[in-house]
Order: C-alpha cells, then sequence, then structure tokens
C-alpha cells in the first residue's frame, strides 16, 4: 500500500507506478537523504515535537538501514517510488510505529531540495580538485617549455609568436576562472531547505536553525516557498561545468589539430591513444575527441534543466523530478573527462623543432619587424605599409623576412640595418614581449607563479 494511499479508492495503475517513480535514479541520494532524516530526528526530539525516546530510535533504525544500503543489502521497491518513500517505509518495516513520526514538519518537496543540495554540496569540492590537478599538469608543461617557440594563431592563420608554456598558461587561466565559478555556486548555495515542508512550512515550530547546522549549511533558506521550487543551484552549476567543458573541448580540438601530420606538434602517448580496425598506419587522439563530443552532452544537461524549469509555476511541481538524471549525468561525465584528460596531457611529448619550424614560416615575426622601425622613430601605420610590401616581396621570391638581403631590406627602407636580423629572430621576439601577461620567459614565470599560488591557496 502506498504511503499515501488513504485519500485513493483504486490502486496506482502499473503504467503510471512505473512513469512516476523516480528509484531508479534518484538512489543514489540515499546517502544524504538518510542524514537529512536523521538530522530531523534529532530535531523533533530536541523540540518536543515528538519524544526524545522515539527520536533516539528513528536515528538508530536510520543508521542501520545506511549500513545495510552500503552491504548491499537492501532491495527498493517501485511501488514506493522514490528514495525518500523508499526509506521511509524500510524505517517504519524495522521500527514500527515510531518510523510513522518521522515526516512530521517536513515533506519530501523540502527533503528532495535538501538532497539535491546536499549531493551537489558534496561534489563540487572533488570536482575543483580534479581541476586544481589539472591546473598542476599545466605547470608542469609550462615549466618544461618556457623557451619553446611556436607560431600563435589568429583566424587559424600563424600570426604572432608565443610559446608553449604561454599557451598552457592560457588555459590555467581557463580554469582557474572555473575553479573559481564553482566556488561561488558553493557559497550561494549553503542554504538548507529543510523545514520549508510542502511549500507553507508547518504548525509545529521546527527549529530550521538547528537542522541547518546539524547538515553543515550555514543558514536556513529564507522563503519556504523558494526553498521547495528553487533549482538555481544546479542550473548553475550546470552552466559552470558546461564552461568548463567547452574550455576542455577547445584544448581538446587544439590537441587534436596538433596530432595531425599536418601540425606534428605534439605527440600522445601510445597508452593514451588508440589505433583503427583497419588503417595500420593510425594513431588516433581518441580520448580529446570524446572529451570534445560529451561537452555536448554537458550542454544539453543544461539546456535540459533550463528547459523544466522554464514557466513553473511555484511552488513544487513534478516535473521537477527530471532534473536529477541531468544533473547526475553532468556531474558524472565531467567527473570522468577530467583525470583522463589530464592524464593524456601529462604524458603527451611536445615536439619543439616542428614548433620552431612552423613558427619560422608564416611572417609570424612581421609585426616584430615593424616595430624594429618604429623604434627607430618611423610611424607605426608606415612601417606597417613597409613590412607589408617586404612580405609582397617574399611570396614572388619564396623567401622569409630572415633570409631577405639587408641590399632587399634597404631597397625598401633606409632604416635597416645589420640589427634587423637579430630583432627578427624569433627567441628575440618572444622575449621582447615581456609585458604583463605576454609570452617572454619572465612574464609567463609570473603567469606561472600565480597559478600556483591560487592551486596553493586551495591545497590547505
Ligand atoms: N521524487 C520526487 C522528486 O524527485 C520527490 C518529491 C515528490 N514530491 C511530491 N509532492 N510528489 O521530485
Amino acid at each position: 500500500m502506498k504511503l499515501w494511499a488513504g485519500r485513493f479508492q483504486k490502486e496506482t495503475d502499473t503504467l503510471v507506478n512505473d512513469f512516476n517513480s523516480s528509484i531508479g535514479f534518484d538512489v543514489r541520494l540515499y546517502r544524504q537523504d538518510i542524514a537529512g532524516s536523521i538530522a530531523h530526528a534529532r530535531m523533533l526530539g530536541e523540540a518536543g515535537i515528538i519524544e526524545a525516546g522515539e527520536a533516539e530510535k528513528i536515528v538508530e533504525g536510520l543508521k542501520t538501514i545506511l549500513a545495510d544500503i552500503e552491504a548491499d543489502r537492501v532491495e527498493f521497491s517501485l511501488d514506493n517510488e522514490d528514495i525518500h518513500m523508499n526509506i521511509e517505509a524500510l524505517l517504519t518495516a524495522r521500527i514500527g510505529d515510531s518510523g510513522k513520526r518521522l515526516h512530521t514538519g517536513r515533506s519530501r518537496n523540502d527533503q528532495v531540495a535538501l538532497d539535491t543540495r546536499l549531493y551537489v554540496k558534496e561534489e563540487i569540492p572533488s570536482i575543483i580538485g580534479l581541476v586544481l590537478e589539472l591546473e598542476q599538469v599545466l605547470v608542469k608543461k609550462a615549466k618544461a617549455h618556457l623557451d619553446t617557440v611556436m607560431p600563435g594563431y589568429t583566424h587559424m592563420q600563424r600570426a604572432q609568436p608565443t610559446t608553449f608554456a604561454h599557451h598552457m598558461m592560457a588555459y590555467a587561466n581557463m580554469f582557474k576562472r572555473d575553479v573559481t565559478r564553482l566556488e561561488d555556486c558553493l557559497a550561494r548555495l549553503d542554504e538548507c531547505p529543510l523545514g520549508a515542508g510542502a511549500l507553507a512550512a508547518s504548525t509545529y515550530g521546527v527549529d530550521r536553525f538547528m537542522t541547518a547546522r546539524e547538515l553543515g549549511f550555514s543558514k536556513p533558506t529564507d522563503n519556504s516557498m523558494d526553498s521547495v521550487s528553487d533549482r538555481d543551484y544546479a542550473i548553475e552549476l550546470l552552466s559552470a561545468l558546461s564552461i568548463l567543458m567547452m574550455h576542455l573541448s577547445r584544448f581538446s580540438e587544439e590537441i587534436i589539430l596538433w596530432c595531425s601530420w599536418e601540425f606534428k606538434f605534439v605527440d600522445l602517448d601510445d597508452a593514451y591513444s588508440t589505433g583503427s580496425s583497419i588503417m595500420p598506419q593510425k594513431k588516433n587522439p581518441d580520448v580529446a575527441e570524446l572529451v570534445r563530443g560529451k561537452t555536448g552532452r554537458v550542454y544539453g544537461d543544461l539546456l535540459t534543466l533550463l528547459t523544466v524549469m522554464k514557466a513553473l509555476p511555484l511552488a513544487y511541481n513534478k516535473d521537477m523530478q527530471e532534473d536529477k538524471e541531468a544533473l547526475f549525468d553532468a556531474i558524472d561525465t565531467v567527473e570522468l573527462c577530467l583525470p583522463v584528460f589530464a592524464a593524456m596531457l601529462d604524458t603527451l611529448t611536445v615536439l619543439p623543432k616542428n614548433m620552431s619550424r612552423a613558427a619560422a614560416g608564416g611572417f609570424i615575426n612581421a609585426t616584430d619587424c615593424a616595430d624594429y622601425l618604429t623604434k627607430k622613430g618611423l610611424p607605426f601605420r608606415e612601417a606597417y605599409m613597409i613590412v607589408g610590401r617586404l612580405v609582397n616581396l617574399c611570396a614572388k621570391t619564396g623567401d622569409t623576412l630572415d633570409t631577405l638581403t639587408l641590399k632587399d631590406f634597404r631597397a625598401i627602407s633606409g632604416l635597416f640595418d645589420e640589427d634587423v636580423y637579430d630583432a627578427l629572430a624569433l627567441k628575440t621576439c618572444v622575449n621582447q614581449r615581456k609585458v604583463y601577461g605576454g609570452p617572454a620567459r619572465e612574464a609567463v614565470e609570473r603567469q606561472i607563479a600565480l597559478i600556483e599560488e591560487f592551486t596553493a591557496q586551495r591545497a590547505q
């Protein structure tokens, strides 16, 4: 018999029973559900709403249920719909009538709001931990490649020289923002909805401050209607995770390009790449491709949640049961992608010769050539025109700027001297870019120090 059977004269149709039930996926909230119930029971006892002895029995009963679930000794039933009613039914079966007092002054609506919040509150720090591990790999790679010159691109055209370290630190900064976004989300969700009841709290005088404290929240939520109808924290988390996946996906795309024969900037470790069933020569960047692909999944989860919540009137509506699979899927996907991506990055080999060969072509020192003339007094726009003519000349002769003769240079501007060759050397081009945030060794070392400080603060 259903917990709510009193008002009904017929059994629920089996189709509806299956359709309505969420135990298949909300079973993963059993720990949070039991923790919430223990705090609630203790509070009921403490506040004198139920007898202290009964509260004690409930708490003990819940503890044995927890132990049995962890030992895989519990069977959940579809008839009991969700994790909340399953646990309540188990409790009453075990301890008798005292179990029936647990639901005093609460509803499944505040219960599910609490359970998902508690779940998210636990998952965010572990995701942050995984991002910080990736940061460490980035720092390690950057330190090893402070002088590894590579072409920087705009419009996928070789643009200006940079280093592999500078490129890695660009991603390190993106992931740093991801961490702070996750921290913001965690700080905002730190309010306990328990005691909000179905929507309008209750008449029992439950102590919401006590349960909030017991469950590790800073305070109870301020409005009971909002408490049971709010899923902002899940949407915020999925937004943050979507942005994080977007970063991983851009990075994956670059790794995939860098692995191609057209670039060959990096070589993936054999343990982190896969072969083809038909083409014996293939070594495929499957990990990066899957991370790129799974990004779509996480975006989909965010869209699911936004769409489920759109136009829902206050307060709780059953539509909201649809939040969980998307939420869990996004969290699982991110937790799956981060470690394998970090390990792939950690084990990849950088091929500096190929990078510098690519950097030598494509006139990525053209801006530096214009800067050379500017520093000799020419206005930048005129310098720009002159270098444009030099590039045009090179295009005809098959030269690059540094293979032109001084005579060629001087034919276009008398300001050129022997020192132009040094100014055009890629190492010089990079190392002159000492500006805060730039690719010069010392500037990148500062960037590394900032990321190291950021991760160290969070390791404590
Ligand atoms: N399984 C439900 C959910 O996930 C729990 C809340 C049910 N509340 C209700 N009034 N039917 O949303």
